[in-house]
């Protein structure tokens, strides 16, 4: 692994073999790439009409808005609202649509979702059926609306390489829903002008096309959501008290301007229980992780070196403020050997 941070000179092993044994150059800029990307949508979809699915991550807002460059008004984008979001999420992704000026329709489909996780386990049962069932919701809304060809996705790289199947050439790590819950019977030709591009790129598009930071600079969010970061079994009040637990630490790291510096920062909720004392009774209540990791590409990670009093700040406010919690884990696991998400 010559790409993993702590292998000594990696990074120019690398340069190396790239630049002086295989000749390639680096000529690759933002500006070039949204150019020939916007030419090469324009070709594909010709006159014909795009649906796009939208999570509000950079990754979808950066593809709609340079498919929204490429074919305007026939790009119709789809938000499925599948309840595994963190507070005030989706009422985000609806704001910032509008203020893109790109055309939306929402789905509220919190209900239907919960029912399909009921009695599930398996980190990749749960994927597998949170991607079959968005993929029937957003059937539905293609369905209602017809006579769309294109279906257009924020895949990137890391998602292809990551979901390969073991026969190919890379081992498949996890099943990223929106590359490996698609099934090919799907009545749309695929448009993802992402595939090609890692993260850090991504971004340098979206400030090339002029988005605001926040949609630049946003924290990549899994597409299972919080499914993915509930150990066991998701339940509303398991989701209930995640969602109170990471907004804390949302508001905590952003208070503390590391925002930015971090790549990822979230809580995991465990199934297990420990015993504690608040006041003078006993406790016997859930243990919550928090994970942050610092990440160029999201292929290796490392953990986060946040200061010893923020640490101390997240785990007094979550044990006192978020019932259902009474003891809080620091996750100081690189990937690799570990992934970012616990499941
Ligand atoms: P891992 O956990 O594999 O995560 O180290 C790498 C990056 O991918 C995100 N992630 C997902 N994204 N669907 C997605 O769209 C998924 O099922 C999924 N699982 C992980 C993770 O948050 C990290 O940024």
């Amino acid at each position: 692994h010559p790409e993993v941070a702590h292998t000594p000179q990696g990074k120019e092993i690398l340069r190396h073999f790239i630049f002086d044994i295989c000749g390639c150059h680096a000529d690759w800029t933002p500006g070039a790439f949204v150019e020939t990307a916007i030419r090469e949508i324009q070709a594909r979809v010709g006159e014909a009409r795009v649906l796009c699915a939208l999570s509000g991550g950079v990754d979808s807002m950066v593809a709609a808005t340079l498919i929204g460059r490429a074919i305007g008004e026939r790009l119709t984008c789809v938000f499925i609202d599948h309840g595994l979001l963190r507070a005030h999420e989706a009422e985000e992704v609806m704001e910032l649509t509008r203020d893109l000026q790109l055309k939306l329709i929402a789905v509220n489909a919190r209900e239907e979702f919960l029912e399909k996780l009921r009695g599930v386990i398996d980190p990749e049962r749960k994927r597998k059926l949170i991607g079959a069932e968005f993929v029937n919701q957003f059937d539905g809304v293609a369905r209602s609306l017809g006579n769309f060809e294109f279906l257009a996705q924020g895949t990137l790289y890391p998602d292809v390489i990551e979901s390969a199947h073991a026969s190919g050439t890379s081992q498949n790590i996890k099943t990223h829903h929106n590359v490996g819950g698609l099934p090919t019977t799907l009545p749309f030709k695929l448009l993802e002008p992402l595939r090609v591009l890692f993260k850090d790129e991504v971004r340098a598009v979206g400030r090339e096309l002029g988005l605001p930071a926040r949609v630049v600079m946003r924290q990549p969010f899994p597409g299972p959501g919080l499914a993915v970061r509930i150990i066991g079994e998701v339940t509303e009040e398991r989701l209930e008290i995640l969602r109170a637990a990471d907004a804390i630490v949302r508001a905590e790291i952003g208070a503390a301007a590391l925002d930015f510096e971090v790549w990822q920062y979230f809580c995991v909720l465990t199934p297990i229980q420990t015993v504690g004392v608040m006041g003078d009774g006993r406790t016997y209540e859930n243990v919550l992780a928090v994970r942050a990791v610092t990440s160029k590409d999201g292929m290796t990670a490392d953990w986060a070196r946040l200061p010893h009093d923020l640490l101390a700040r997240l785990s007094a406010r979550i044990v006192n403020q978020v019932r259902g919690i009474n003891r809080v884990v620091y996750d100081i696991t690189s990937k690799p050997p570990g992934t970012i998400e616990w499941e």
